[in-house]
């Protein structure tokens, strides 16, 4: 079946609001991450979307213009300003909405939005155990382009990895 076997699920991204929805993005992000959520604070400046399936919130997503990934490399722990780059800060689903399809599909509208915005490469990263995210950014066509050791609270490498744009 063209599409696979998910392909009745309608999927939307609204873009969320902020200040005023920070909290809510917030609070979905510690459902879905647990001890890896971000500061409620950094929610108040993503560019962050609702992932609606079937009209409901199954998720969110959030970019960064114009920012390469360099928290794991850097002594201050900040990313850096680099024109052209859009930076993935976060993709996540709830649990029930995990494991279906749905995170290609994701992919596909993120690398459609860089297009669309004229970015000519993506960066992101994930724990390096995670073989879900990996597989579907390595399907899309990213590399990655480094592991950096102990990233993580509990010493975990995060895998970076981009994709250049034709
Ligand atoms: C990561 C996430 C967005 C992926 O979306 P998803 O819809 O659950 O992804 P899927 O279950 O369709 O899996 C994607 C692919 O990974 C593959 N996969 C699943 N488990 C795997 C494993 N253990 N090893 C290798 N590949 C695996 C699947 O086979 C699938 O590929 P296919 O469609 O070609 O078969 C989602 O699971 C999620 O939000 N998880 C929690 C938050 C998170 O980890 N976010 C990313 C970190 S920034």
């Amino acid at each position: 079946m063209a599409g696979g076997y998910n392909s009745g699920m309608t999927l939307e991204f609204r873009r969320a609001v902020v200040p005023e929805e920070a909290a809510e993005l917030w609070k979905l992000d510690v459902e879905i991450f647990g001890d890896d959520a971000f500061d409620e604070e950094l929610w108040l400046s993503l560019e962050s979307y609702w992932i609606v399936v079937d009209g409901r919130v199954a998720g969110c997503a959030a970019f960064i213009h114009d920012v390469e990934f360099q928290e794991d490399l850097r002594a201050d722990g900040e990313n850096a300003a680099q024109r052209g780059t859009l930076y993935i800060q976060s993709t996540g689903l709830l649990r029930a909405y995990q494991g279906q399809g749905l995170g290609k599909r994701i992919k596909e509208w993120q690398i459609e939005y860089a297009r669309r915005n004229g970015f000519h490469r993506i960066v992101t990263n994930c724990r390096e155990s995670n073989a879900r995210m990996i597989s579907i950014n390595e399907k899309c066509g990213f590399r990655a382009i480094r592991s950096t050791p102990g990233y993580y609270e509990d010493g975990e490498a995060t895998v970076v990895m981009e994709l250049v744009l034709p």
